[in-house]
């Protein structure tokens, strides 16, 4: 190829990926596979290498992170980044609603209603479509350049779209970096296991990795963004604040979808309590939401007072802390051998939930918090979802505590405890210990893996202590007279429980590498693996550089994965597993429910994201489409649904909610 021909075709492959990267990350609706967005990546990749005189920042291949800095510049914000003012009932609403109007001088004031996202606000800067500095707040008037960290989140644009509109010469805009619920859970599920310390919630995970100064940290954190504010802009103006948003998802900005214009205090205040409602519902935390104004021409006569403007307010929701009292610790042992310790509380609800158990995720935590039995602390749930304990209260404690210390023998079997060096977690090393055959049989049965209907944690304890099972091998075995003895069990349930395992015998083959329980091995490797091996016996005899071969898989779970196949007691169990019966299928499930479906999303689901809702019709058989036309069987409507509703009405498609879904999948 000649040198202008790659030069052109470089630029092309980066805009290319570069849209792909805007429809997955932003719009949340490939329209390529991943393995075609590979090929691109590849090709681009390999011109880079070729040329590396075409050296651009900003291309798609530098989002996995740059050189490590030894320290952050100082950047000075052109527009002070502002805080917002609290307000904690609707009588400070009010307050804040007469203040504007007075000002003003007018009755009637529209106002937009957003969520709070809790993150951290960051600022990039856009020269002629470019970007060119990305910062944090810091203390409002000056931040630190941290570009290199925010080139690595993918929904950030590197270059802006005309999208209809054309782009600002200079455009500074604002946005908060957060992550989701899931991801900050499993971020801290894996720094368990290496033994590190933990974030104490998504908040202090996104900035604890934005302020990375190793930006290929950075890059494996998951972080996400939405866009909501403007800094500097010349060459634009905006009449109304839902103007400037619509401009920003024109550019290519991700933009909150739970955006309402609201002309009353009552439907503020409705729209207030519909958030708070689904607040666990939405992927990611919130704390509250923001009211602005929504002309911009009163926002800037309203103008601002120490430090905060006077034409917005955040209209938080409690905090979700509560006081209680660790009345003990018990230790428990996962399937993996590692001893966790768990408070037991003084029940209490936190944000409308009980909680009467909290984890203390390791002995490291305990000493750091230092937590002692009969301590009186703040309970929270961290990701809306997993109670912990936030700190003790120091006056509360009795005068004879004594600090906690991890028993040197399994609490279930007795056997030795080992803390390998480095790691924060204490196994039992007896592979044999019923606590851990009972964990490595319960995840089997997992919803997520093989999911045996019935097959709970109180029947698997007894089927364990009684000695009927002993792996998961036994359960393709069980004989229902023996599983009818059980407490609680009619002759009907056990029946019931023997035809479920009977169905699990087709499973998605991911499913079933991933109810093995492999460390390291989580539900996207197996994916990968079901992917890249297609069968058992192709996967049982796959050396460690073909394991290595496939992206994502690094040394610890090809080693992981080895070891696991070369044991001779796996072997035999799975020997005896697949001896039952049982065959895993590839990239299929029981009865291919959704077969000639095909489904369009609108609006932003509740319960997973589009991707995972995109995966589980096709897991099922189902077919998934970006836009509405005759051959779309189902439109399903999220929160804030969008106009494919209207086009679905205008073709009399059928349209379902996500609970209707919901049963669907669930069949
Ligand atoms: S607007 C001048 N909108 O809340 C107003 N802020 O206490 C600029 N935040 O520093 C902010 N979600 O980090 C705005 N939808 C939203 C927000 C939001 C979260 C954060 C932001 C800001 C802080 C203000």
């Amino acid at each position: 190829m000649v040198k202008e021909e790659a030069q052109k075709r470089t630029e092309q492959l980066r805009s290319e990926l570069e849209y792909h990267n805007h429809r997955y990350y932003v719009l949340d609706d490939p329209s390529i596979t991943d393995g075609e967005y590979d090929a691109l990546m590849r090709e681009l990749t390999g011109l880079e290498a070729e040329y590396p005189e075409f050296a651009d920042p900003n291309s798609p291949t530098r989002r996995v992170g740059a050189a490590p800095l030894d320290e952050f510049q100082s950047v000075p914000h052109k527009v002070p980044m502002l805080s917002l003012q609290n307000a904690m009932t609707e009588e400070e609403v009010r307050d804040f609603d007469k203040r504007v109007r007075k000002l003003l001088g007018t009755d009637s004031v529209e106002y937009v209603m957003e969520v709070k996202i809790d993150g951290l606000a960051v600022e990039l800067v856009y020269v002629n479509g470019v970007f060119t500095l990305g910062s944090t707040r810091g203390d409002g008037y000056v931040g630190e350049d941290v570009t290199q960290n925010l080139r690595t989140i993918r929904a950030i644009p590197m270059r802006l779209t005309g999208g209809g509109r054309p782009v600002p010469e200079r455009l500074e805009v604002r946005g908060e970096v957060y992550m989701g619920k899931k991801e900050f859970l499993d971020l801290n599920g894996h720094r368990e296991l290496t033994g590190e310390p933990l974030f104490a919630n998504p908040r202090n995970a996104a900035s604890g990795s934005i302020r990375q100064l190793d930006p290929k940290i950075t890059a494996g954190r998951k972080l996400n963004i939405f866009c909501y504010a403007a800094g500097q802009v010349s060459g634009a103006a905006f009449q109304t604040h839902m103007e400037f948003l619509e401009a920003l998802r024109k550019w290519g900005f991700r933009v909150n979808p739970y955006i309402k214009a609201c002309n009353t205090l009552d439907e503020l205040f409705d729209r207030y309590h519909y958030i708070h409602r689904i607040r666990e519902e939405i992927p990611y935390e919130i704390d509250g939401t923001v009211i602005k104004v929504n002309r911009t021409d009163y926002q800037a006569d309203l103008g601002t007072v120490s430090r905060s403007p006077r034409w917005a307010i955040a209209f938080k929701f409690e905090a979700q802390e509560e006081q209680t009292v660790i009345e003990g610790i018990e230790v428990s042992v996962g399937r993996t051998g590692a001893l966790t310790p768990v408070a037991i509380l003084r029940p209490v609800a936190v944000g409308g939930v009980e909680v009467s158990r909290a984890t203390l995720h390791n002995e490291d935590e305990i000493g750091r918090k230092d937590i002692r039995v009969g301590d009186a602390v703040i309970v929270t749930r961290a990701g809306d979802v997993i109670p912990e304990v936030v700190r003790v209260i120091d006056a509360g404690r009795p005068g004879r505590s004594f600090p906690f210390r991890m028993p040197p023998q399994c609490p279930v079997c007795g056997e030795d405890v080992v803390r390998p060096p480095g790691e924060a977690i204490r196994r039992c090393v007896n592979i044999s210990c019923p606590a851990q055959i009972k964990g490595r049989i319960e995840h089997f049965a997992s919803k997520r893996a093989m999911d045996i209907d019935g097959l709970g944690t109180k029947l698997v304890e007894q089927l364990v202590d009684k000695g009927v099972i002993r792996d998961v091998s036994d359960l393709y075995y069980l004989d229902k007279h023996a599983l009818a003895d059980m407490e609680r069990m009619a002759e009907r349930s056990a029946q019931n429980i023997i035809d479920a395992i009977d169905a699990s015998k087709r499973r998605p083959f991911a499913r079933f590498i991933y109810g093995l329980g492999i460390r390291h091995v989580g539900e996207h490797i197996s994916d990968l693996l079901a992917e890249r091996f297609g069968d058992m016996d192709t996967l049982m005899a796959a050396e460690t550089e073909m394991l290595l071969a496939v992206p994502e898989i690094g040394p610890e779970a090809a080693g992981s994965i080895t070891s696991f196949f070369h044991d001779p007691k796996n072997r035999e169990t799975l020997r005896r597993i697949l001896g039952a019966g049982v065959e895993p299928e590839f990239r299929e499930s029981g009865g291919k429910k959704l077969e000639g479906l095909t489904f369009v999303f609108t609006g932003a689901l509740g319960s997973m994201s589009r991707d995972e809702a995109r995966k589980r019709v096709e897991e099922l058989g189902g077919k998934t489409a970006s836009s509405v036309s005759k051959k779309v069987s189902y439109v399903v409507t999220g929160g804030e649904a969008g106009s494919k509703l209207d086009k679905a009405g205008q073709l009399g498609i059928k349209t379902i909610t996500e609970q209707e879904f919901l049963k669907l999948l669930a069949g």
